[in-house]
């Protein structure tokens, strides 16, 4: 595999760019392909099987692209498909944890909450995840249903999205959380609106960045750092409508960017 191939980095929607932005910060050299499944957003109410089938279609079209690894940029896409993808694929495929460990780590009320998607909830990757860091704290669990679409449709900080925040953080804040995990790769994006509802004494924590140096790690295991001296390119890539992806990638990705639609055999 060739060094200077591309990172395929793929998300439910757009939520993942959030992860990009981290990649882009650690590794500057190395070009990168996002694939945002915006067609079929969102995953966190969708089946096992359903996810894992989107996963691997995905994977295919960014080996397709000549990708050396691939970034699953979705908590509820790990929790349902990576272990499938590990063995589908041979090439390195890295993927999300939820914070529970930093989280665990950080708080001292002893009491920490955790925010991500229906399907990441129920997951058994965060029972695991509670259960080994879990111990000794309390963790108050909320599914947000409807918190995906809104940053899928760019608005982060509306009426309609800060009425979801208040209510999904509420039950958190009624138990004195003091560190709240975002579980889904969407929310980072929310983080100053979330930030004015449950106040500057509460840390939000994601781990967009402990993936990329994770990403990192697994490149240069395998001889595949790029060690070219110029500044790495982005492709945007989407399966959902092509009139709004470009002003919402745009806005997350905080420069213009030019999307396209994935070929037809991939919708
Ligand atoms: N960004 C995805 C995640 O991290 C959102 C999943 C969804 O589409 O519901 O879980």
């Amino acid at each position: 595999m060739n060094t200077t191939a591309p990172i395929g980095v793929f998300d439910s929607g757009v939520g993942g760019l959030s992860v990009l932005h981290d990649i882009r910060a650690v590794l500057p050299n190395e070009d990168l392909i996002y694939v945002a499944d915006s067609g079929h957003v969102p995953y966190g109410s969708k089946s096992q099987e359903y996810i894992q089938e989107r996963s691997i279609a995905l994977t295919r079209f960014l080996i397709e692209q000549g990708a050396k690894t691939i970034v699953v940029a979705c908590n509820t896409a790990t929790a349902a498909a990576a272990t499938r993808l590990r063995s589908v694929f041979s090439l390195p495929i890295v993927a999300m944890e939820p914070a529970v460990k930093p989280a665990a780590a950080a708080t001292r009320s002893a009491v920490i909450g955790v925010l991500a998607t229906v399907g990441t909830i129920k997951s058994a990757q965060l029972a695991a995840l509670l259960e080994r860091f879990g111990q000794g704290i309390e963790v108050v669990t909320q599914p947000c249903p409807g918190l995906v679409e809104q940053v899928e449709a760019g608005d982060l900080d509306g009426p309609e999205t800060r009425t979801l925040v208040e209510r999904f953080t509420a039950p958190l804040m009624q138990r004195s959380v003091d560190t709240i995990v975002l579980g889904c790769t969407h929310y980072p994006f929310l983080c100053p609106l979330i930030a004015d509802v449950v106040g500057a004494d509460v840390a939000l924590i994601d781990t967009g960045a402990a993936v990329a140096r994770q990403l990192q790690r697994v490149l240069s295991s395998h001889d595949l750092l790029n060690q070219s001296e110029q500044r790495g390119s982005e492709q945007f890539w989407t399966s959902g409508d092509l009139r709004d992806a470009p002003r919402v990638f745009s806005c997350l990705w905080g420069r213009s960017a030019e999307v396209r639609r994935l070929p037809e055999q991939f919708l």
